[in-house]
């Protein structure tokens, strides 16, 4: 199988990490890749935002298998083109990544399909957003409709805070067309957790529980990021829950989904709000997760080409998706400054040392090679990631690693997992 994967962040790097490992994976390519990828495929530099060049690149290379990474592509339609000319693609269409594309989609079909989630409004108009909040009160949920890079969701502890975000969203149209409608939510509180499924629109295969922890310092202080680190499996979703989540939410969506005529296909990823036993949707992403990819496909036991090939084309077999019984944790280092500004090109030394290390992976996010030397290239620059026999084990290697790799003005928080080393500790 000749397979082209399109990203190039810590994600792509766990998929393109697992795909190598397939006997079916005659040869990878990745656009655009990164430094980490390199040696385990030829990267390319493809303007993976211009869906036809994408198509005639797949042609002629003979591209049997495209997976993609990122929702903006997906949401762009470059499934569809991909399909229309051919060929197999791990992603949904454009139509069914309006899951993740436009929140007023998902929230009204989450509503009408009695799929558990925050109650809500829907407002075009920033008067009428601004009224329905003040009759709400806080705290409050204000999100942005369309796509925003993960930051056109505020949760307002104070009621000025989300009207101020509505000024800026609406008013002064901080996240463009995207903010032309917004979502106004009910503050869930609990305990997240990301679910991922592998489906090929009618076979739904969950994979193993993971979290993420969003705040940039320890304590879940400090701004949000685009995640500073993730775990698997995460305790907090029993089995029990796991497939409660199925039978209320995950399969009633993928039906959903189908009668209303946009088949769903690839990694539907389900963001949850747990509280005892009670778990309702935060959100839908209509990809993988980063980093909770990093701390997932270390544990996946069945082939990743032949699973993702089966949800292309609709042969999609339970036994297909097979998990270790081990864990892992992914520990990100992110340049001094993020989510703020922060520089780039610093020097990073240590790579090959942490990644000699047994069951530890340095997954890339955003490096660069400059004159033969692997230097900083964005705000989350490596996913140190440790498998173990348990929690604490898998945390305790990825932290070894971590100390083996220097750049300067490092920063990653020290105490990634630790939701589920208190539950273990509370249960002994
Ligand atoms: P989203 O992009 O919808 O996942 O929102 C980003 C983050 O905001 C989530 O991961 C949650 O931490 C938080 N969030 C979103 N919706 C709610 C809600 N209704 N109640 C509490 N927190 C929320
Ligand atoms: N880890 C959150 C996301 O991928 O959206």
């Amino acid at each position: 199988m000749r397979i082209l994967v399109i990203g190039g962040g810590g994600r792509e790097h766990a998929l393109v990490w697992k795909l190598a490992q397939s006997k079916q994976a005659e040869k990878i390519y990745v656009a655009p890749g990164n430094p980490g990828i390199a040696p385990l495929a030829e990267c390319v530099p493809l303007d993976t935002a211009n869906n036809e060049l994408v198509v005639k690149w797949v042609q002629d290379n003979k591209i049997d298998l495209v997976v993609v990474g990122p929702e903006v592509p997906l949401v762009a339609g470059l499934g569809d083109a991909l399909r229309k000319a051919g060929t197999a693609v791990f992603g949904p269409s454009a139509a069914a990544a309006a899951i993740e594309g436009s929140k007023t989609f998902s929230k009204e079909l989450m509503k009408k399909y009695n799929i558990p989630t925050a109650f809500f409004k829907v407002c075009t108009d920033l008067e009428e957003a601004k009224a329905f909040v003040r009759k709400q009160g806080a705290p409050i949920v204000i999100k942005a409709d369309g796509l925003a890079a993960g930051k056109g969701v505020v949760v307002a502890m104070q009621e000025k805070e989300a009207l101020d975000a509505l000024d800026e969203i609406m008013g002064k149209h901080k996240f463009g067309a995207a903010g032309a409608s917004v979502v106004i939510e009910e503050f869930m509180d609990g305990e997240e957790a990301s679910l991922f499924a592998f489906t090929d629109g009618k076979t739904i295969v969950p994979m193993v529980a993971a979290q993420d922890h969003k705040r940039v310092n320890d304590d879940d202080k400090g701004p949000n990021t685009g995640g500073m680190g993730a775990y698997a499996p995460a305790p907090v979703l029993t089995e029990a829950l796991k497939e409660k989540c199925m039978e209320t939410i995950i399969r009633p969506t993928l039906a959903a989904m189908a009668k209303e005529g946009r088949p769903y296909s690839g990694c539907l990823y389900t963001g949850l709000m747990i509280k005892g036993d009670s778990a309702k949707v935060v959100e839908f992403n209509c990809r993988f997760g980063d980093p909770e990819t990093q701390a997932v496909l270390p544990l996946l036991d069945g082939d990743l080409a032949e699973i993702m090939m089966a949800c292309a084309t609709g042969t999609l077999r339970p036994e297909m998706v097979k998990w270790s019984n081990k864990a892992a944790v992914c520990v990100v280092m992110a340049s001094g400054g993020y989510p703020g500004t922060y520089k780039k090109g610093l020097p990073i030394t240590g790579l090959q040392e942490a990644d000699a290390l047994q069951d530890v992976v340095v997954f890339h996010a955003g490096t660069k090679t400059v004159d033969g030397r692997i230097v900083t290239n964005g705000g989350r620059v490596l996913g140190v990631t440790a498998i173990g026999n348990n929690i604490p084990q898998a945390k305790e290697k990825a932290y070894a690693a971590v100390e083996r790799i220097h750049f300067a003005e490092a920063h990653y928080r020290s105490d990634i997992a630790w939701r589920a080393l208190k539950r273990l500790k509370n249960s002994h």
